[in-house]
């Protein structure tokens, strides 16, 4: 008979999910947390009427470990991934866990599924999926009395399968609202962005640059990344926005930018019709890391960037980092040593 190996689901087969053997989840029900404990079950069954699935109250986070050779576990800067989903959690009226606590669970599911981490390969990681919902029903718009907060993970490769030619258009849609929730991750600016990426693929484009939402002549973000271009003249700019999720990869880029590539970083308004400034352009997050846009077009006019040297520096780097392939000087890493 087939004998199943051990490692038969390691393999991360792109960007797509893989049932691996543990799920965290804690509930949040009379007013407090409950202990949380690991389950096999990859499906919960909660009320048909939850706020998470007719208001969209819901907050999510997405980030990795990757396996070191000498065998040990990086987790990268978790703990800006925990306040971020504080800051998330809160802006969606639901209860939050501690920075320690949220790397503590992390820590936990992790090694109770180390098995599934893909072996030490400069795009492949455990991706870790933090979610809290609003769970019980409620039929008035408002806050659920009860959650669940669901931690998954599932080994990934990168988002984009062709880094050569990610080519670009943008969106008259918007992901988000001035004022509104583009400054934290949660699923109702994903939702309203399914739609503007579904066109661009439909006209052959890899993903769609969103502008903001108020002029629509600024680049606000790339997808579910953010945007950086490096000029002519060296310098590594990226938008600064309030309706732009705070990217961990892009604020690390930044130091190393300035550290290691002695590039000037600056923040601020990116006009779509100035493009030709760039020597280079690209998206940067957990999932995306860092991938060169090769164009962006807009109103028929498109741009194409040419050369990504700059940008495959830093992508070396800031792997190099994450994987302890170098030393990490701004005790970026929590190790989980198994
Ligand atoms: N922008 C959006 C909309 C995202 O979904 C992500 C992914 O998390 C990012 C940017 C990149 O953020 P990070 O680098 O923290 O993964
Ligand atoms: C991530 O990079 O973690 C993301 O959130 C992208 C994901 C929405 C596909």
């Amino acid at each position: 008979m087939f004998e199943q190996k051990e490692d038969y689901m390691i393999k991360a087969n792109g960007f797509s999910y893989q049932k691996c053997e543990y799920v965290y989840i804690k509930e949040f029900k009379d007013n407090k947390w409950q202990e949380g404990y690991l389950s096999t079950e990859d499906t919960i069954n909660i009320s048909v009427m939850s706020t998470s699935l007719h208001y969209g109250q819901q907050a999510f986070e997405g980030l990795k470990a990757y396996k070191v050779s000498d065998g040990s576990i990086n987790l990268f800067r978790v703990k800006e991934n925990a306040k971020r989903f504080i800051k998330s959690c809160s802006r969606m009226m639901m209860p939050v866990i501690s920075e320690d606590e949220f790397t503590k669970i992390i820590v936990e599911l992790v090694k109770a599924n180390k098995k599934y981490i893909p072996e030490t390969n400069k795009s492949e990681a455990l991706y870790i999926r933090p979610l809290m919902i609003g769970v019980g029903p409620k039929l008035g718009v408002g806050p659920s009395n009860d959650y669940m907060l669901i931690v998954t993970v599932t080994p990934v490769g990168a988002y984009f399968n062709n880094l050569a030619k990610t080519r670009c258009l943008t969106t008259f849609y918007d992901r988000a609202a001035p004022n509104g929730t583009g400054m934290v991750k949660v699923g109702p600016n994903y939702g309203s962005s399914l739609y503007a990426l579904s066109s661009v693929k439909a006209l052959g484009y890899n993903d769609a640059v969103f502008l903001d939402p108020l002029t629509h002549t600024k680049i606000e973000e790339v997808g579910a990344a953010n945007f950086f271009g490096i000029t002519y003249d060296n310098k590594y700019i990226t938008p600064k926005s309030d309706s732009i999720l705070p990217s961990i990869t892009n604020d690390s880029l930044k130091v190393i930018a300035r550290d290691y590539l002695n590039l000037e970083v600056i923040e601020e308004d990116v006009y779509i019709n100035d493009l030709k400034r760039f020597k280079e352009a690209s998206a940067c997050g957990t999932g995306a890391l860092i991938t060169p846009i090769s164009s962006i077009t807009h109103l028929g006019e498109e741009t194409v960037f040419l050369t990504h040297d700059k940008s495959l520096e830093l992508k070396e780097i800031l792997t190099n980092i994450q994987y302890s392939l170098i030393p990490d000087k701004y005790n970026w890493i929590t190790k989980i040593i198994l």
